[in-house]
C-alpha cells in the first residue's frame, strides 16, 4: 500500500533553543537561508507524499504563513526580476496539499500524531521531525523514501522507524530499540524490533541503535495511540505506542538510513547542519572556508 500522507508535528516548546524559541517556531529556525521545516517537506515530496497534515500549537501560525502564497511578495519580487527565490517556496504550496490542525496542549510526540488522525484517517503515514535533517545526497529518494520502500515491500501493515547508532552513555536521550536483523548487507540493514525504551535510564538501554524523527506506520497504529498512557516525563510518547504495535501482528521493523544525520535540535548539531548545508552550495563554499579558518585562528 502506497503512503500518501505525512504528518510533520511542529508543536513542542523548543525550549532548547531558548531564547530564539520565545516567539519564532523552532521549525522556522533557517539551515543558511532555507527554514528547517521547509527541507522536511521537501524530503516528503521526494517520497510521493501527496498531503502533509502539520500539527501546531499557540504562537506556531508563522509556520502556516511561510507556506502560504503571498501575493505581495510574489508582485514584489517579479518586478524586482527575484521571483526565483519566491518560486522555492511557491512552488511547494502548489505541488503538496498541507493542512494544519492544533494541539491544544504540547502533552508528547505520541498525542501530537493522534491529534492528526482525523486530518489523515484511517491510512497509513510516515512522521517526519523536524529536529533531524538527513542529508542524502545522490538518494533521489531522500530519508523518508526508504521507509516508504521498505514498508511497502513489507506489505503495508508493519511499522518501519528510522534508527541510527548513537555514541555510548548518550542512549538516555533516545529511544533506544532492539531486535533481531532481517537484513544485513551493505546496502541495507534491517531488524524486526523486540524492544523498545523511550529514554532508558543510564546502564539499562538495550542497544545502542536509537530511533531518529521519521517513521512510516500502519493504519493499525492509530487506534494504539488512543490507548497509549502518559509515559516518561508525563507525555504520551510515540515510542510507547510503537512497542504495542511490535508486539502485534505484522510487527515494528527498523531501518539503517542510509545518509548523513543531523540532530538540528540540538544546538551544535544545529549548528553543523547549517555548516554542512553551505559547504555543499557552490557559491558559498570557498567564502565558509576561508571565514572558519580567520575564525580559528582568532577564536581557538
Ligand atoms: P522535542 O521534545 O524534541 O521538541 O519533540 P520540543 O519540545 O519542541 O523541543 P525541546 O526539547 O523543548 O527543545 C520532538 C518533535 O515533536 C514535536 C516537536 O515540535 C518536535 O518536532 N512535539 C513534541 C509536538 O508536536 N508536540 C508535543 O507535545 C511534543
Amino acid at each position: 500500500m502506497r503512503v500518501r500522507k505525512a504528518v510533520i508535528p511542529a508543536a513542542g516548546l523548543g525550549t532548547r533553543f531558548l531564547p530564539a524559541t520565545k516567539a519564532v517556531p523552532k521549525e522556522l529556525l533557517p539551515i543558511v537561508d532555507v527554514p528547517t521545516i521547509q527541507l522536511v517537506v521537501e524530503e516528503a515530496l521526494a517520497a510521493g507524499i501527496e498531503e502533509i497534515v502539520l500539527v501546531t500549537g499557540r504562537g506556531k501560525s508563522a509556520i502556516e504563513d511561510h507556506f502560504d502564497v503571498s501575493y505581495e511578495l510574489e508582485e514584489t519580487l517579479a518586478k524586482r526580476q527575484k521571483r526565483e527565490l519566491y518560486e522555492q517556496v511557491a512552488a511547494i504550496s502548489r505541488r503538496v496539499r498541507l493542512i494544519s490542525v492544533r494541539q491544544k496542549e504540547p502533552l508528547g510526540l505520541g498525542h501530537a500524531v493522534a491529534v492528526a488522525h482525523q486530518a489523515v484517517g484511517d491510512e497509513p503515514v510516515a512522521v517526519l521531525l523536524g529536529d533531524d535533517l538527513i542529508d542524502c545526497e545522490g538518494l533521489p529518494q531522500g530519508g523518508i523514501g526508504q521507509l516508504c520502500s521498505v514498508f511497502e515491500r513489507l506489505g503495508g501493515e508493519a511499522g518501519v522507524v528510522a534508527l541510527t547508532e548513537v555514541p555510548a552513555g548518550e542512549e538516555h536521550l533516545y529511544g533506544v530499540v532492539a531486535g533481531d536483523v532481517v537484513v544485513d548487507s551493505d546496502e541495507q540493514r534491517l531488524l524486526r524490533l523486540s524492544q523498545l525504551v523511550e529514554k532508558p535510564a543510564p546502564g539499562t538501554a538495550p542497544s545502542q541503535l536509537a530511533i531518529l524523527g521519521r517513521y512510516v506506520l500502519p493504519a493499525s497504529i492509530w487506534p494504539i495511540l488512543e490507548r497509549t498512557a502518559p509515559g516518561k516525563g508525563g507525555e504520551i510518547q510515540l515510542t510507547d505506542a510503537l512497542r504495542t504495535l511490535a508486539a502485534q501482528g505484522d510487527g515494528c521493523y527498523g531501518l539503517r538510513l542510509r545518509g548523513v544525520r543531523h540532530d538540528a535540535g540540538d544546538r551544535l548539531g544545529y549548528l553543523g547542519a547549517n555548516l554542512a548545508y553551505a559547504l555543499k552550495r557552490p557559491e558559498l563554499r570557498p567564502g565558509l572556508v576561508a571565514l572558519m579558518r580567520d575564525l580559528i585562528d582568532r577564536y581557538g
